[in-house]
């Protein structure tokens, strides 16, 4: 029987025009660290995560918030000066977080956001909360998960779990694949007979999101991000409103 559903993967937001994603439900994925930290900021009690593409921007959001507002993310993997928090998910726990507005600039994760401005829906995608998308996945139609990679290269973190999400729900519905979704899964699937001796932080280290922050010595941060299932949260970008919250 043909598919009556599609599923579809891009490695690097480069690989999808804007207007492909009109009407459809997208999730993006910044394993390392955009998307696992704003999970853990929300799961933490923030009101909101509102994503901004340049530093100026979010310092200028953040002050009209006034004590709301708290600043969050980096450049080149580390805080910015000036800014409350970086983007450690470490960082983001209640006692820094609770009831407040969190401003947030990544170099990666915020930029791949823009790409979503014609989608029907937009919800966010790390390993912390995989089991509650792809409950939440389950019964759409027309869905894209776009990576966003690591200033322009595909990262293995990501793919894999893009391929993790594909694998999971085709085991329930026949979904007609694009390519990038069929090499996903399959590398989802030999990491996971790899997984059996080694845990997925172990996995996440050699990829090139987990060497930066080795280099930076932020290598706890993978362990963090490695937490499969860590919440059962599934927070969703509002477009119109330009904030990301729990529904
Ligand atoms: C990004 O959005 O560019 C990443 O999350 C970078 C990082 O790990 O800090």
């Amino acid at each position: 029987m043909p598919a009556d559903r599609q599923l579809d993967v891009y490695l690097l937001p480069d690989l999808i025009e804007p207007e492909q994603l009109a009407g459809k439900t997208a999730v993006v994925i910044d394993v390392l660290r955009a998307t696992t930290t704003i999970i853990h900021a929300l799961a933490s009690g923030a009101e909101q995560v509102i994503p901004c593409l340049e530093v100026e921007e979010a310092k200028q959001v953040a002050a009209r918030l006034g004590g709301r507002g708290i600043t969050g993310g980096e450049r080149g993997g580390k805080q910015i000066p000036g800014f409350d928090l970086g983007n450690s998910p470490a960082e983001y726990g209640p006692e820094r977080v609770a009831g407040k507005t969190v401003v947030f600039t990544t170099t990666n994760g915020t930029r791949a956001l823009l790409r979503f401005k014609s989608a029907g829906r937009v919800l966010l995608g790390a390993f912390v909360n995989f089991s509650a998308l792809c409950r939440e996945l389950a019964d759409e139609r027309q869905i894209v998960l776009l990576c966003a990679g690591t200033d322009g290269n595909v990262t293995r973190e990501d793919t894999l779990l893009a391929g993790a999400i594909v694998d999971d729900l085709a085991r329930s519905r026949n979904w007609a694949l694009n390519d990038q979704a069929l090499l996903a899964a399959d590398a989802w699937r030999t990491a996971v007979r790899l997984l059996v001796d080694r845990p997925l932080g172990i996995t996440l280290r050699d990829s090139h999101g987990g060497r930066n922050l080795i280099e930076i010595g932020q290598e706890n941060d993978i362990d963090l991000a490695a937490q499969i299932d860590k919440f059962d949260i599934v927070p969703q970008l509002d477009l119109n409103q330009w904030w990301i919250r729990l529904p």
